[in-house]
């Protein structure tokens, strides 16, 4: 990058933020996706004003910025392809204000779930939307890719939580969004416009979030069975009654590598294993757990364990939560990527996609582990290959697309939670069909000069 333009950016928001040291630079060039891209600079701004001020600088010189937050993204969100700006944003984590008469929190983007949970909770309150990496991923990373997890089931995903925002756009001008009110019939929703959207057409720079007081109770429910499918008809049968604030899933595979990762766990080697979390009331979390269990005894599990103590449920938690670490450690020579990581099909399809994709990898000889979101049809996987072997990757290719295809036909969709970035921007024109014109109408509306995030989404 050239010198003066690293002054001018010094000049914004000051020389300690502005990193151009190649090392740095290296650091921001991935997230936990398989992309890489060096940025040319790299920014910490700490007020909507920086990051203003650096929008206006880079739209008139035309040069990309990606923004970032923890970089814990798996399809390239925050990978600048284009090089340019990266405009860090985890500087900006504080938590502007908890208003507990009005059920809401506003934060800056660069708070981080599991820290805005540890402060709310001291109140009896929290805010639900819990992704895998929860205890690195900030709210402007959630709210940019709109985050689900494990608590969709009950509470919804990310942009349901979302009652307004800060968002600096291309040119630098500052949209302040929505307010404390629980409805709203004004028209486009700006804000929901831009949950989801990956920084594409805007920068968030703050976030007023919902927040639910705690259940005074909450149990889980751990059930092994022998066979999938009766697996997915328990958790029919479950839904159909109650909805519980978690339903989660192990495949064979899936267990076999948390057994590998943690022995101590010993968990049994079934065709699979539901995780459930259920919460409310003493008496609510009683008659709900009855119901579980009973509902996955009727469904041929056996050896079924439950608790409401506090440790325990962490400890019975322990498999569904090392299951993402233990599938990139389970064969020394292959590397866990993430490809057709994210699936997402009607719950009724949970079985017929399972035995698709276990399919799909053996035709491949392809090794993937499955795990996710049982609840609400969220199908993980984790693909291991060998990556030096380019035949590996050409496999990885058709292997995803056939995925990509099941998943569709059975009417689901390629991303559930996890977002396009790049690893499926190829894919934007099938997903969205003629809708794709009017997006990137959109995107040139706020974002004329292609400058924000360019690269992804496929606009
Ligand atoms: C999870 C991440 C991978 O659910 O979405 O663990
Ligand atoms: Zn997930």
């Amino acid at each position: 990058m050239e010198d003066y333009l690293v002054k001018a950016l010094s000049g914004i928001i000051g020389e300690e933020n502005v990193k151009t040291d190649i090392i740095d630079r290296y650091c921001y060039s991935m997230d936990a996706s398989i992309y890489k891209s060096i940025p040319d600079v790299v920014v910490f701004p700490q007020s909507t004003e920086h990051v203003s001020e650096i929008m206006k600088f880079a739209n008139a010189k035309e040069i990309p910025v990606t923004p970032r937050g923890a970089g814990t993204g798996l399809c390239g969100g925050a990978v600048p392809i284009e090089g340019g700006i990266v405009v860090d944003l985890t500087r900006m984590n504080r938590i502007l204000e908890i208003d507990l008469d009005n059920f809401c929190v506003k934060v800056e983007p660069g708070v981080v779930q599991n820290q805005l949970n540890q402060m709310l909770n001291r109140y009896g309150f929290f805010f639900p939307p819990t992704p895998g990496s929860k205890k690195m991923c900030t709210i402007g990373g959630m709210i940019s890719t709109n985050a689900g997890g494990m608590t969709a089931i009950k509470y919804g995903v990310t942009r349901n939580f979302v009652l307004g925002l800060k968002v600096v756009l291309a040119s630098g001008e500052v949209l302040s969004l929505g307010g404390k009110t629980l409805k709203r019939s004004l028209g486009l929703d700006l804000i929901q416009l831009f949950a989801g959207t990956e920084g594409t057409l805007g920068i968030i720079t703050e976030a007023l979030l919902r927040i639910k007081p705690l259940p005074e109770e909450t149990a889980v429910i751990v059930a092994p069975f022998q066979d999938i499918n009766d697996a997915t008809k328990a958790v029919n049968t479950v839904l159909s009654h109650t909805i519980p604030t978690a339903i989660e899933m192990l495949d064979s595979g899936s267990i076999k590598a948390v057994n590998t990762y943690m022995p101590e766990l010993n968990l049994p080697e079934v065709d699979a294993i539901l995780y459930f979390e259920v919460g409310g009331t003493y008496e609510e979390v009683r008659k709900q757990t009855d119901l579980i269990v009973e509902t996955c005894k009727t469904h041929k599990s056996r050896n079924i364990q439950w608790t409401s103590d506090p440790s325990e449920r962490q400890m019975l938690w322990q498999g569904r939560e090392a299951a993402g670490g233990a599938i990139m450690t389970l064969d020394k020579r292959l590397v866990r990527v993430y490809e057709a990581e994210d699936v997402c099909v009607p719950i009724s399809k949970i079985p017929e996609m399972v035995k698709k994709f276990q399919e799909i990898s053996k035709k491949y000889g392809i090794p993937v582990c499955l795990y996710g979101h049982a609840g609400d049809g969220n199908i993980h996987s984790g693909i291991l290959i060998d990556v030096r072997n380019q035949e590996e990757w050409q496999k990885l290719k058709n292997l995803t697309r056939e995925v990509y295809e099941t998943a569709m036909f059975l009417g689901g969709n390629i991303s559930a939670e996890h977002g396009i970035g790049v690893l499926r921007a190829d894919w934007m024109d099938r997903i969205q069909g003629l809708g794709l014109n009017y997006i990137k109408r959109i995107k040139k509306v706020f974002d004329p000069k292609g400058i924000l995030n360019p690269g992804k989404l496929g606009i």
